[in-house]
């Protein structure tokens, strides 16, 4: 595991077994992150970004089948973990705040018997007092008072619950949080305090982050590298500024070129007619075929091989590296 990137995903396969069919949700998904980075991962709804998230912390459901050639972080191997070694890892080391995360918190109990009920799950001997402190002084860092402590779900803001989840998934000080759309239900200006304090938190406690979005203007904000996922395949991966100010495949410049606040002068902000091809039956050509206004002959039966142009890698038979 010497000269390993922080985290290598190479050619990760994750699909669910249905009655008569199996929705290959991700495919041959490859990338190196680096520690310190705040990667983004973006696609349309469907795309397979919770699917891959969940394969990383292996929470996927029983009727998924998870295959990689190499997935490795901190210069562990983690793809072949027995059940101790992924208690060791899980929430300790590599945490997550799922989609729609704040629905998951019991209505009928306060703030803090929630969280001490997650602190216990791995340090059981922690006395209530300490808890407490130790809690005060977490919010305190992402800007929750603590009397959100006393408070039950249904008395706090979208933003402060969100806060509460992230405070969760920092409880074992893991070493790499992914953020599963953890801002999409808010209104832009707490979506907007609570990217800064993403940001901010990523320094202060030397983390390295994935955040998964629908939303490429979040990337912007927030990520120094991003992902574009679509339909379970990799099709561009790179620093943001060069995915997202000089982006190489057709589906990204769609994406770019459909953001309000990422669109150059007075250009036309511009959907992506089409939608997602069906994952049970993927195309054996380039995934993206039916939509690209740029398609090639055979872009529909042979599918394009990944080009590096030094740390921008994008799977467009246009482009050659
Ligand atoms: N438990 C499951 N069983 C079968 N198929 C599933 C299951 N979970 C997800 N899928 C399918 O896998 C594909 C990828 O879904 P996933 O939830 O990973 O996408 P996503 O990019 O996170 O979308 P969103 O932006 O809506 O959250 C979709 O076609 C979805 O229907
Ligand atoms: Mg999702």
């Amino acid at each position: 595991m010497l000269n390993m990137p922080f985290m290598r995903l190479k050619k990760v396969d994750i699909s669910y077994k249905l009655e008569n069919a199996s929705v290959k949700a991700v495919r041959s998904f490859s990338c190196d992150i680096e520690k310190g980075d705040i990667v983004g991962i973006v696609g349309e709804s469907g795309s397979g970004k919770s699917t891959l998230a969940l394969g990383i912390m292996r929470l996927l459901p029983p009727n998924a089948l998870l295959s990689a050639e190499i997935m490795s972080f901190d210069g562990k191997n983690i793809l072949n973990l027995n059940q101790d070694e992924l208690r060791r890892i899980r929430w300790k080391e590599i945490s997550i705040v799922f989609q729609k995360a704040m629905n998951a918190l019991s209505p009928v109990h306060k703030i803090f018997t929630q969280m001490y009920d997650v602190i216990t799950a791995h340090s059981s001997d922690i006395p209530k007092g300490r808890a407490y402190k130790m809690l005060t002084e977490l919010f305190g860092k992402i800007n929750l008072p603590s009397k959100v402590l006393n408070m039950y779900p249904h008395e706090l803001s979208g933003g402060m619950m969100q806060r509460v989840m992230i405070a969760m998934s920092l409880i074992h000080n893991p070493k790499m949080i992914i953020f599963d759309e953890v801002t999409t239900a808010l209104d832009v200006i707490t979506q907007g305090q609570l990217l800064d304090e993403i940001k901010r938190l990523v320094k202060e406690f030397g983390l390295t982050a994935i955040i998964i979005t629908h939303d490429i203007g979040v990337v912007n904000e927030v990520c120094n590298k991003v992902a574009v996922m679509y339909a379970g395949e990799l099709l561009e991966y790179g620093r943001v500024k060069d995915v997202i100010f000089s982006p190489l495949h057709p589906y990204t410049k769609a994406l770019v070129k459909s953001h309000p606040d990422l669109r150059i002068g007075n250009e036309l902000i511009k959907g992506i007619p089409g939608s997602l091809p069906d994952l049970t039956y993927p195309s054996k050509g380039c995934i993206f075929y039916p939509r690209c206004d740029v398609r090639l002959d055979l872009c529909k039966d042979v599918k394009p091989k990944i080009s590096v142009l030094g740390d921008h890698i994008v799977k467009c038979h246009r482009i050659q590296g």
